[in-house]
């Protein structure tokens, strides 16, 4: 396949240098929005009289049968072109003959490349803010089921205070709104038209970027043409929000292997999302929650890699920038296979409530509430809490808890105590006077409930 740039040269490049130089097996997936900026392309030459209108007809015509075939898979892309954007020019020109040489008219493969990426990952980042609401809505479903669960809450995995498995879980439909927000805000950012930098300058055909931000559905145009053949910031703010996605799907994964552990056993998960070991028949693996948690480490990588490929860019294109694609291409397929997964896996996992009660029922951890339940009737909180740290330490010691200690022995560290201490240290009652605000009472966990589905509308 003749070079587009062949013209130049006296001599073929070599071999190696050609399959290092080429990008296709990468960019080929860029094929329809590198057709689509051609069509909105052809349509502002049309327009501004820079080609004849039946040229016109003819590239776009010949573009649209070139996705026709693509898609169809009558015509393969295959590895002799340099790029995505020579393939489809020579194919154009060989299906139409001369006009196809028109259309790279007022436009660089600098320019071309910078619309089909942001094209391309404005499309990527629609379908992982999809996948984040699905996965929202898996979380709010197990939340909804699960207001009257009561578990250990815990600090330093050490069990701490009561709290709803609702609650816990509701945590993380927080984070993954604010990880849609931010892929949101990079979209918002990113949404601009490089077209028409051209190589680096801008060009002296009289173009109207407007036109072609428009058909591209951009909110405009990026205003200085070396930047925009430059900018590769987008890149780095979407696999920045991505990592930030795996970090949070990754901590969900770390919570599901323990509960799923025998020494925890709060959940049991679905068999379609787990899976058997070849030699130890009783095994029942969270295969899935692991390779979510593993995975992660990738998208970082790709974040590190795109900030490293940038800096020390002298500007404008550097060929550096072909590297741009390959990283963040991974971080979304990799990001859209977890978010697959870990929705229907939330979902179909049954909590085992009367495991995570127990839990909660060993461990002191209503141990405030009893401080709190002194501080109430008037001593102060200091020393409340010196007081219950003893009485902790005296039920270790012989054998109770909190809950089944005689009063008796309350009334040895202090008189303040009464029969209705039991009532205020009862687990389920810890969990209803939690009022305050975004805490873990039954008022707060039904308000970030309907929050979350609003947001969801
Ligand atoms: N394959 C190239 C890339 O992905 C396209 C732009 C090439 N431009 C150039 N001047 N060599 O970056």
């Amino acid at each position: 396949m003749e070079k587009l740039w062949a013209g130049r040269f006296t001599k073929e490049l070599d071999k190696i240098a050609f399959g290092f130089n080429s990008s296709i097996d990468i960019d080929s997936r860029m094929y329809r929005q590198d057709i689509q900026g051609s069509m909105a392309h052809t349509s502002m030459l049309v327009k501004q009289g820079i080609i004849e209108e039946s040229d016109g007809i003819l590239i776009v015509d010949g573009l649209s049968s070139i996705l026709e075939d693509i898609d169809s898979g009558k015509l393969e892309i295959t590895s002799e072109a340099e790029d995505i954007h020579s393939f489809v020019e020579t194919e154009l020109t060989a299906r139409i003959g001369d006009a196809g040489k028109r259309l790279h008219t007022a436009r660089s493969r600098n320019d071309q490349v910078a619309l089909d990426v942001r094209l391309y990952l404005r499309d990527e980042a629609a379908e992982v803010l999809e996948l984040i609401k699905k996965l929202i809505g898996a979380i709010c479903l197990q939340a909804e089921k699960n207001t009257d669960t009561v578990m250990p809450g815990y600090t330093h995995l050490q069990r701490a205070q009561p709290i709803t498995f609702a609650h816990h879980i509701l945590a993380y439909a927080m984070m993954f709104i604010r990880d849609a927000g931010r892929i949101e805000d990079a979209v918002k950012r990113m949404n601009l038209s490089p077209l028409g930098s051209c190589a680096l300058s801008g060009t002296t055909y009289n173009t109207d970027r407007t036109h072609t931000a428009k058909l591209l559905e951009f909110d405009g145009y990026t205003l200085n043409s070396i930047d925009g053949v430059s900018d590769r910031d987008f890149c780095v703010e979407l696999q920045s929000a991505l990592s930030l996605i795996m970090t949070h799907l990754s901590r969900l994964s770390e919570e599901i292997i323990l509960w799923s552990s025998w020494e925890f056993k709060f959940v049991e998960l679905d068999d379609s999302y787990t899976t058997g070991s070849s030699i130890m028949p009783q095994k029942k693996n969270p295969d899935m929650a692991e390779l979510v948690r593993g995975k992660t480490g990738r998208v970082y990588g790709n974040l590190m890699q795109t900030l490293t490929m940038l800096k020390g860019l002298p500007l404008a294109y550097n060929k550096d920038m072909q590297e741009d694609k390959e990283s963040i291409f991974d971080s979304f397929d990799t990001v859209k296979v977890c978010l697959q997964v870990t929705s229907p896996m939330i979902e179909t996992m049954t909590v085992l409530k009367e495991n995570t009660l127990a839990a909660a029922n060993r461990g002191f951890i209503n141990a405030t509430d009893l401080a709190d339940y002194l501080t109430k009737k008037g001593m102060p909180f200091r020393e409340a809490y010196k007081i219950t740290g003893q009485i902790v330490r005296f039920c270790i010691e012989n054998n109770f808890v909190l809950d089944n200690m005689p009063l008796e022995e309350y009334k040895k560290f202090s008189d303040m105590f009464d029969s209705d201490l039991y009532d205020e240290i009862n687990l389920f009652t810890c969990v209803k006077k939690r009022i305050s605000q975004g805490g873990t009472g039954p008022d707060s966990v039904n308000a970030q409930i309907e929050y979350i589905k609003e947001y969801l509308k």
